[in-house]
């Protein structure tokens, strides 16, 4: 099995039997409204011969890995294999872009994409978040793509035991994809340590994977993207010490950890599975992923005229916006009486420009309600009225343009809401009914117990976010705090409070035995 690097989470997948493509993102119009760009250039790549595969798989919704620009170029006749989701965003998504078959495949079931090679996919364990990693098997190897999504520990050991306990490539995005805090209103000083703390966790989450899965080589991909419209340029400065480390930085920060069985491909180099050798393509001969600057400055100004095209199709509203954004959030509110209690707060939009207004959303029971006027609200969002009118036809999912970083928030107090972007990103019944229904038959009966500064304590064995096993992925900090690794949510062992998100609470009490434990 051969593998070469599509650029972002492309890549090709060449067997004896067929060729695959996963995750095939060339747009030239980048992604999240001409926010997100391939970084480096992967257009050499798109020749007529690419446009010809036996499948393309894909791993989730977001417009990174899903472009229906790509998809809109290939036959008709060429099958989609994605994860089940209890969502038809990633469906619509694709038959956005034509009439293709698409094959949806439930969690860890295995679906034959040619003779002898086949793909499962396995998706993270609550339905609040749509990533799954992919592993494709052909002739005795094996390629485990994680791209965006968090596993759990359970999740690697099951994945290797199903592959026959051996990992050739494990390919695992290096950079984050997140808004956050970039489009937060912080000091500069407090967003550069917010940034780097982030790049550390997403490094440390990444470096316990590779160890658990053992994998013969591992690939970082995936990220970084890059901004090349003038008003967002700025942020590639997330590259240099922040959420987005490009794959030379990943590699070097997991050597300085004894991981040194990493494989850089830039866009268009290969990697042979059985002779264990990269080939690269000659278009980067003279390019260099450490000396960004000039590179970027060019490519922006070659992608100038799609950045603008993109711009033109969003032209400043002429009318008011105000009824169309109460009925949005009218039916937004009737969706899941859990989902408001869950969010419990009054959430402020400050819409700029011509159509606007400041208005807000009451998701607290009993006073839920859209209101002009947006004082005393947990959190605020600001952005430019040009933005609104897609979202609230439902073109554009919230999560896409939150992505696309083209607004501002704030919060108070400074705690993520995972509800409220729950219930954004999904705006749809089913898919809040599917988490609704995971969160509330997880199981807290289990403890372990956890020692912390010279106490001792009772804790819930599974994490109140997502389930995932703290005994595997839980991490003790000073001051008596227990983080999950799993998503990085941190809880008091003193009051069992969680200290950066809302909703969660751990259950914790004082310890008698110590048996089995985390310290
Ligand atoms: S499972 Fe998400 S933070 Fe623990």
């Amino acid at each position: 099995m051969r593998v070469t690097a599509l650029g972002h989470a492309g890549l090709k997948v060449e067997t004896a039997r067929g060729t695959f493509l996963v995750d095939p993102w060339f747009s030239p119009e980048g992604a999240f409204q001409g926010s997100w760009f391939q970084y480096p250039d992967n257009s050499h790549l798109l020749t007529p011969s690419l446009l010809h595969p036996s499948a393309i798989l894909i791993s989730h919704e977001h417009l990174d890995h899903v472009d229906p620009w790509f998809l809109a170029q290939v036959p008709a006749s060429v099958p989609v294999i994605v994860p089940r989701y209890p969502s038809p965003v990633l469906r619509r998504k694709i038959e956005s872009a034509g009439p293709s078959p698409i094959v949806e495949a439930s969690p860890w079931e295995r679906v034959e994409i040619a003779e002898g090679a086949t793909v499962f996919f396995v998706s993270e364990e609550s339905p609040m978040n749509h990533d799954s990693a992919m592993v494709i098997q052909y002739d005795g190897r094996c390629l485990l793509n994680l791209n965006d999504a968090r596993l759990s520990p359970v999740q690697f050991r099951g994945i290797k035991q199903k592959a026959g306990g051996r990992i050739d490539l494990f390919a695992f995005q290096g950079a984050g994809a997140s808004w956050y805090p970039m489009s937060y209103r912080y000091p500069e000083d407090r967003k550069r340590e917010l940034s780097h703390r982030k790049r550390l966790a997403k490094l440390a989450y990444v470096a316990s994977s590779i160890k658990l899965l053992d994998p013969v080589a591992a690939l970082p991909f995936a990220g970084p993207p890059c901004f090349l419209d003038p008003e967002l340029f700025c942020h590639n400065e997330q590259m240099e010490d922040g959420i987005f480390p490009d794959q030379l930085q990943v590699a070097g920060w997991l050597a300085d950890r004894s991981i040194e069985n990493t494989v850089v491909l830039l866009p268009g180099d290969g990697w042979d599975m059985e002779a264990r050798a990269k080939d690269g393509d000659p278009t980067w001969a003279d390019f260099s992923l450490a000396d960004r600057w000039p590179y970027l400055e060019a490519y922006a100004e070659r992608r100038r005229p799609q950045v603008d095209a993109v711009l033109a199709r969003y032209p400043e509203p002429k009318d008011s916006l105000w009824e169309a954004f109460r009925d949005y959030f009218d039916r937004l509110l009737a969706m899941s009486p859990y989902f408001n209690r869950m969010i419990g707060m009054r959430v402020g939009f400050d819409v700029t420009g011509p159509g606007g207004g400041r208005w807000s959303v009451d998701f607290r029971p009993g006073s839920e309600g859209v209101v002009q006027g947006n004082g005393e609200c947990g959190y605020r969002y600001r952005f430019e009225s040009r933005w609104l009118p897609p979202i609230l036809r439902g073109e554009v999912p919230w999560e896409d343009f939150f992505l696309s970083i083209r607004f501002e928030a704030e919060r108070h107090p400074d705690l993520y809401n995972d509800h409220l972007l729950g219930l954004l990103k999904f705006a749809e019944k089913e898919a809040l009914d599917a988490v609704e229904s995971f969160e509330t038959s997880m199981s807290f009966e289990e403890r372990i117990t956890v020692h912390a500064e010279g106490r001792s304590y009772s804790v819930a064995r599974y994490c109140p976010h997502a389930g995932n096993d703290l005994q595997d992925t839980g991490e003790v900090l000073p001051g008596r705090v227990l983080r999950c690794l799993a998503h990085h949510y941190e809880f008091s062992l003193d009051t069992g409070r969680c200290l950066n998100g809302t909703g969660l609470s751990l259950d914790v009490e004082p310890a008698a035995a110590p048996s089995p434990s985390r310290s």
